[in-house]
């Protein structure tokens, strides 16, 4: 198969990770933060490592500010559901997730008034949005995708979060499709709160994915349990990062996790972004010569992330996947992928799209498998047309 679908998750991955998993699961894994004996200190250092590794890609102060979570959706949830409460005011985009919109629909429920920005055709955020909806209200979050994933936008989280910074707000960015892509760090960027998975540009198993909250802010947790500290008492009191990782921490996973950010270290987020933009710049030219062909998202690959949406005229988003996977061999994502108004925001409520998610391992054969399968495909309809 020609895995082209990385924007879901990606593959393959490093050996490093899972040789990692293998060997906690196979020599060591004890439970970390609660015994005492050596198989659970040695995954209780294994998942500390993970952090610190994560704290360092992200530039985050200290490691205990890395909040593990299941996925990048848990980590909204925890970020989202975790600062809000009865009054408060949210902005958000139109190119967002339904892992942040809806938490932030779940939240209206509560007295939470949400302000979904619209964005332009190509997914990107105008900043005077952003500015104008700050000046009109006091707001509580501003939350913003860094990268779409539909069609791959990159939003000026930077500044985004200035103007929050400025307004008073809290910035929470949802970074699951540019984490690992994209350089990152939050101090620099104005991030007060990161949500990523760990199964997608960072290379790590499912199952894993994190909450970055810089030092100081208030955060309810998400799930209340055991935390391996003041069993005594009946109140989670909210320390760092125990208290919001109640239960047994999927500790393979974040040792995987850990072997595969060590791995992206090595290799540099700059030459694997400098790699996915070779890629994305020679996909998206392939694909817009193709007539028929209709690319959605910014035609500059400076602009764009690993994901880019398409169409095909007279052929049904779906059964183009599925002709593309049963008989060229290439696998996509196909639909609206979890994101309805970001397909509104392109031009495609209607119809979905194909989905193309390139990753560090992605080839220019990969790429030239695709453009042909896809010139094959719209031959008979451009064929018929005079002229
Ligand atoms: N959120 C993932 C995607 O966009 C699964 O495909």
């Amino acid at each position: 198969m020609i895995y082209l679908d990385n924007s879901a998750t990606t593959f393959p991955k490093p050996a490093c990770m899972w040789k990692a998993m293998e060997k906690c699961l196979r020599e060591y894994c004890g439970n970390p933060g609660r015994s005492g004996h050596e198989m659970a200190l040695k995954t209780g250092e294994g998942v500390y490592e993970a952090r610190k590794t994560l704290a360092a890609l992200l530039g985050a102060e200290e490691p205990g500010q890395i909040l593990f979570t299941l996925n990048a959706t848990e980590a909204l949830n925890l970020g989202i559901l975790g600062v809000l409460g009865p009054g408060d005011r949210v902005v958000t985009t139109a190119m967002e997730h339904n892992s942040v919109l809806r938490p932030l629909k779940m939240a209206e429920g509560w007295g939470v008034e949400t302000d979904i920005l619209k964005c332009g055709p190509d997914g990107t955020l105008p900043l005077d949005n952003l500015k104008k909806a700050l000046q009109k209200k006091k707001t509580r979050l501003v939350v913003c995708t860094h990268a779409s994933n539909v069609t791959g936008t990159i939003m000026p989280v930077a500044e985004a979060g200035a103007l929050a910074r400025e307004a008073g707000a809290l910035f929470l960015v949802d970074g699951a499709q540019s984490a690992g892509s994209l350089e990152i760090h939050v101090r620099d960027m104005n991030m007060d709160l990161l949500a990523l998975s760990g199964h997608k540009g960072l290379l790590g198993p499912q199952g894993t994915g994190l909450l970055y909250v810089r030092r100081g802010i208030p955060l309810r947790p998400l799930k209340y349990g055991g935390t391996g500290t003041n069993s005594r008492s009946r109140l989670q009191a909210g320390e760092f990062p125990e208290d919001y990782e109640a239960g047994t921490v999927n500790s393979p996973g974040v040792i995987g996790l850990g072997a595969s950010v060590r791995w992206l270290l090595q290799t540099g987020v700059s030459r694997i972004r400098a790699h996915e933009m070779r890629l994305m710049a020679r996909l998206d030219a392939g694909l817009r010569a193709i007539p028929g062909v209709s690319v959605y998202g910014p035609e500059d690959p400076a602009r764009r992330a690993g994901a880019l949406s398409f169409n095909i005229a007279g052929l049904d988003c779906e059964k183009a996947a599925d002709i593309l996977a049963r008989q060229y061999g290439v696998a996509l994502r196909a639909g609206f992928h979890c994101a309805g108004l970001a397909h509104k925001t392109i031009g495609t409520w209607e119809t979905g799209a194909l989905r193309a998610g390139i990753g560090p391992f992605t080839t220019e054969e990969d790429l030239r498998t695709l453009l042909d399968a896809v010139e094959e495909l719209t031959r008979p309809i451009w064929a018929k047309k005079p002229g």
